[in-house]
């Protein structure tokens, strides 16, 4: 089965976002969506989804899943958006339980924030499927980048968030709460163990030296021919030792702080205050 892949790109925060329908049906997913935010003003704007709204709109899909990698760090994901206007459950990787621990305690979001999970629709862990319309969809668990990372396959393409991105860039951070470098290079052996043709969808492009567009789709068989950091079976050694080394050197994500307290929350907003505004708090010296 070969998915018709839709790929919206987010300047901003160098984030895809990807409808991936059924090459003869109206069913779809939506994978990684951005609600955009100006961290200076605290403003959020619905620019990003609302192109994901018409294209979904314009080609009469119905969706049935609004997916989401992992927790983003970078972005908020407009997933709650997206379902009050397209219908569709919210899906992550059962580890989330795990990101909301780490997290709620970071935010000191007391008892009021569950830690279960609950805040989603459906729970995903290794080995399960899902459909879109007649297309089945596998779940791998893949972290490292995040303890909650999922690669969704579906049919023939796989969607694989932040573990692998394109050849001439390499690979995701692994130096977030929760993330290990030697655990993110077993995950990506299972997405390189997929067929050599299985088309790869990347989270997040950054351009690379020598590459002036943007680009979201590989293979499975470039990435272990080209990938510079993990390609020609390198070893998990000399992986760890060169991605430890690089993630030391890179600073936190512009966005980290808002991003994290609303995506753990299945793309919520933090509750409203007795006036009905809603705050997002900046722990000092935390991260
Ligand atoms: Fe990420």
């Amino acid at each position: 089965m070969t998915p018709f892949v839709k790929a919206l790109f987010d300047e901003n925060t160098f984030t895809v976002s990807y409808v991936v329908r059924e090459p003869d049906g109206h069913a779809c997913a939506i994978i990684d969506s951005v609600l955009d935010f100006d961290h200076a003003s605290g403003r959020t704007n619905t620019t990003s989804a609302d192109a994901i709204v018409e294209y979904i709109r314009s080609e009469e899909l119905k969706t049935e899943w609004i997916l989401e990698s992992h927790v983003h760090a970078d972005h908020l994901s407009a997933a709650p958006y997206l379902q009050e206007k397209l219908g569709g459950k919210i899906g992550i990787g059962a580890n989330i339980t795990v990101v909301q621990d780490t997290f709620g305690k970071v935010f000191n979001e007391g008892t009021e924030f569950q830690r279960d999970g609950s805040q989603f629709d459906q729970l995903f862990r290794q080995g399960d499927s899902f459909f879109v319309g007649q297309m089945r969809g596998d779940v791998l668990h893949t972290p490292g980048h995040t303890p909650a990372c999922l690669t969704y396959v579906i049919g023939d393409a796989a969607f694989v968030g932040d573990t692998l991105f394109m050849p001439d860039f390499g690979t995701a951070r692994c130096d977030f709460p929760g993330g290990s470098s030697a655990m993110l290079y077993d995950s990506i052996q299972k997405i390189l163990s997929l067929p050599d043709e299985t088309r790869i969808f990347v989270g997040h492009d950054y351009k690379a030296p020598g590459r002036d567009e943007y680009a979201w789709e590989t293979t499975v068989g470039e990435q272990k021919a080209l990938n510079i950091h993990i390609g020609q079976g390198r070893s998990i050694e000399e992986f760890v030792q060169m991605r430890d080394a690089r993630d030391a050197t890179l600073a936190m994500p512009r966005l980290i702080l808002p991003s994290l307290q609303v995506n753990m929350r299945a793309g919520q907003m933090p509750p409203e205050d007795e006036q009905g505004d809603v705050f997002l708090k900046l722990p000092v010296n935390k991260l």
